[in-house]
C-alpha cells in the first residue's frame, strides 16, 4: 500500500469532523451519548473467549445471562445476539424452520438475504405477493388473505417469511398472518430488519406494534438500523413451540463468526439496557420530533413528504413514521438521485436511500431538533427552487419504474438452487427476454430483487436495468459489470 493515499481511517475521521448530517443508519447517527461514562476505548475491552467471559455459540454464563434478560425484557422465550446483522439471522431462520429441498411460502418483496437462505437449503419458493401502492411507487402490505390462500393451496409449506416494516415502513397485519399460519401449523418469521425501535416506542398507536407482541415466531431486528448499536449488530428471538430453537441456534453457529466480537457484544447489551430505560422517554421526545417535522413539511409544493394518509387505501396495513419519503414525482427533471445528490452537495444531509421517484430519509430517536430543521429547511429552499422549473403535474408512468412495480407475478422454471448449478450461457440483456435466468437483478439498497436465478426474463427486467441505470441508481446481482449481459440457464 502507498503510503501517501489517504487510508480509509484518515477518510473517516475527517469525514466524522464534518458538518454532514446523517439521515442514514447507523442509528446511532454517530453520536455516543447513551451514558455519561461513554463506550471505553475498544481496544481495551477487544477479548477473546476467555475464562469468565463465556462463548456466544456455547453461553453458559455472562452472555447467557445477558440474552437471558434481553428474552425477558421482550417477552419472547429467547433472545439471541447477532454480530453478523440480521443477515445471519434471517439465513438460520430460513434453514432452520425448513428441511433441505422443503417450500417456504415467502413475500415476493424479501431481502437479498432470505433468497439466500432459499438457496442454501435449496428450498422451493411459493410467493406471495404485496400489494402494490401505485400512488406512491411502493410495495404494500401483504394480504393476510393471500397468506391464508397460499396456505390452503400447499401443505407442503413449512414456514412463512415476511418482511414488516419493510425499507420504505410499510407493515403488515402481522398479527392476522401469524393466527392463519398457526391454524396451519407453521411458523411466521418476520424480518423486522428496519423495526428493533417498536418495542420501545409509545404505546400510543403513531408507531406501528412490533412483530413479537403480534405473535411472530421468529423475529429478527437490525439493532443497527434504528437504534443506538454498533453495524452489524442484531437480535434474533424465538417464541412458541413451533420453531425447534435449538435447530435455528445451530445454523446460528454456522452463519456467524467463530469469534463473535466482544465489542459488539457489549455494544447489544448496552444498547439494550438503555432503551430500555431512558430509551423509552426518548422515543417520547423523538415521536414529537417527528410529529413536528411532518406538519411543518405539509406546505411543500412540488415536493410530496408522505405522512400518515400514506394509510388512506387498502393497500398499506400500516406505517412506521420514523422512515421518511420524500416524493420527487411533481418535481420535473428532478428524480429521486438528483435530489439525494442536492441534499448531499449543497446542504451536507446524507439520505439512506434514493429511489428513482423518491428518496428516504431514516430517522431514529438519536436524531436531533437541529437535524430535523435542517432537512425541513433543505426541502423548503429546494422546493422553492423546483416550483419555478416545474409544471407540478406528476411524471407519467412511463418515466417512473421502481421495484415494487416490477414484482410482478414470476415465471418460475426452477428453484434458485438448481438454477445456479445449471449450465450457463451469457445472452445480450435486450435478447435475454423468455430465457431463464442464472442471476439476481437488484437495485441495492434496498435489495429486494426484481429478477431471481430460476425466473424467466420478462421484459420488465431488462427496462428495470435501463430505467435504474438511467436513474443513477446502483443495479447489481449481475456478474457482468457493464449491465449489458445476463448469465442465462442453457436450455
Ligand atoms: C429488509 C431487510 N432485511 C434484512 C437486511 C439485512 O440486515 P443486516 O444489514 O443487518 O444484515 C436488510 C439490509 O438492509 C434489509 O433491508
Amino acid at each position: 500500500m502507498k503510503e501517501k493515499e489517504e487510508s480509509l481511517l484518515e477518510k473517516l475521521t475527517k469525514y466524522s469532523s464534518s458538518d454532514f448530517y446523517p439521515f442514514h443508519m447507523p442509528g446511532h447517527k454517530r453520536r455516543d451519548d447513551l451514558d455519561q461514562a461513554g463506550f471505553p476505548d475498544p481496544y481495551g475491552i477487544d477479548i477473546t473467549e476467555i475464562d469468565g467471559f463465556d462463548n456466544l455459540h456455547h453461553a453458559d454464563g455472562i452472555l447467557k445471562d445477558s440474552m437471558r434478560r434481553a428474552a425477558d425484557m421482550y417477552g419472547t422465550d429467547r433472545t439471541n445476539y447477532l454480530v453478523n446483522g440480521s443477515t445471519c439471522g434471517i439465513l438460520s431462520a430460513i434453514c432452520g424452520t425448513t428441511t433441505a429441498g422443503g417450500k417456504i411460502l415467502m413475500a415476493r418483496n424479501s431481502h437479498i438475504s432470505a433468497y439466500n437462505g432459499v438457496i442454501l437449503n435449496r428450498l422451493f419458493p411459493e410467493y406471495v405477493y404485496p400489494e402494490y401502492a401505485e400512488t406512491l411507487g411502493i410495495s404494500g402490505s401483504v394480504r393476510a388473505e393471500a397468506v391464508e390462500d397460499a396456505l390452503k393451496a400447499d401443505k407442503r409449506i413449512q414456514a412463512v417469511f415476511l418482511t414488516s416494516p419493510t425499507y420504505e415502513g410499510v407493515v403488515s397485519d402481522v398479527r392476522q398472518i401469524a393466527a392463519i399460519a398457526h391454524r396451519h401449523g407453521v411458523p411466521l418469521i418476520v424480518d423486522e430488519a428496519h423495526g428493533a425501535h417498536l418495542p420501545f416506542a409509545p404505546d400510543d398507536g403513531y408507531f406501528p406494534a412490533s412483530a413479537i407482541s403480534c405473535g411472530a415466531d421468529i423475529v429478527i431486528q437490525s439493532l443497527h438500523k434504528t437504534l443506538p448499536a454498533f453495524t452489524q449488530t442484531a437480535v434474533l428471538h424465538i417464541s412458541g413451540t413451533l420453531v425447534d430453537h435449538e435447530k435455528v441456534e445451530r445454523y446460528l453457529k454456522m452463519f456467524q463468526s467463530s469469534s463473535p466480537s466482544y465489542v459488539f457484544m457489549a455494544g447489544i447489551e448496552r444498547c439494550l439496557r438503555y432503551m430500555d430505560k431512558e430509551g423509552r422517554e426518548e422515543m417520547k421526545r423523538y415521536e414529537d420530533r417527528l410529529r413536528a417535522f411532518y406538519a411543518n413539511v405539509r406546505d411543500l409544493t412540488i415536493l410530496r413528504v408522505f405522512d400518515r394518509e400514506i394509510m388512506d387505501g387498502s393497500d398499506i396495513f400500516g406505517w412506521d413514521p420514523s422512515k421518511i419519503i420524500i416524493s420527487t414525482k411533481r418535481a420535473g427533471d428532478l428524480n429521486g438521485n438528483g435530489l439525494a445528490a442536492r441534499l448531499r452537495e449543497t446542504y451536507h444531509l446524507e439520505i439512506e436511500m434514493a429511489a428513482s421517484d423518491h428518496v428516504i430519509a431514516l430517522t431514529s430517536l438519536k436524531d436531533t431538533d437541529e437535524g430535523f430543521a435542517r432537512l425541513e429547511k433543505a426541502l423548503h429552499l429546494i422546493d422553492k427552487e423546483v416550483c419555478g422549473r416545474s409544471d407540478g403535474e406528476s411524471k407519467d408512468a412511463a418515466r417512473i419504474l421502481t421495484p415494487g412495480c416490477c414484482l410482478a407475478k414470476s415465471d418460475r422454471i426452477c428453484t434458485p438452487a438448481e438454477a445456479l448449478d445449471a449450465q450457463g450461457v451469457r445472452a445480450p440483456l435486450e435478447s435475454a427476454t423468455g430465457m431463464v435466468s442464472k442471476e439476481f437483478v437488484y437495485v441495492y439498497p434496498p435489495g429486494i430483487p426484481v429478477l431471481v436465478p430460476g425466473e424467466k426474463i420478462g421484459v420488465q427486467a431488462a427496462e428495470f436495468i435501463e430505467k435504474s441505470t438511467a436513474a443513477g441508481l446502483s443495479v447489481q446481482g449481475l456478474s457482468d459489470r457493464n449491465l449489458s449481459t445476463i448469465l442465462t440457464v442453457a436450455q
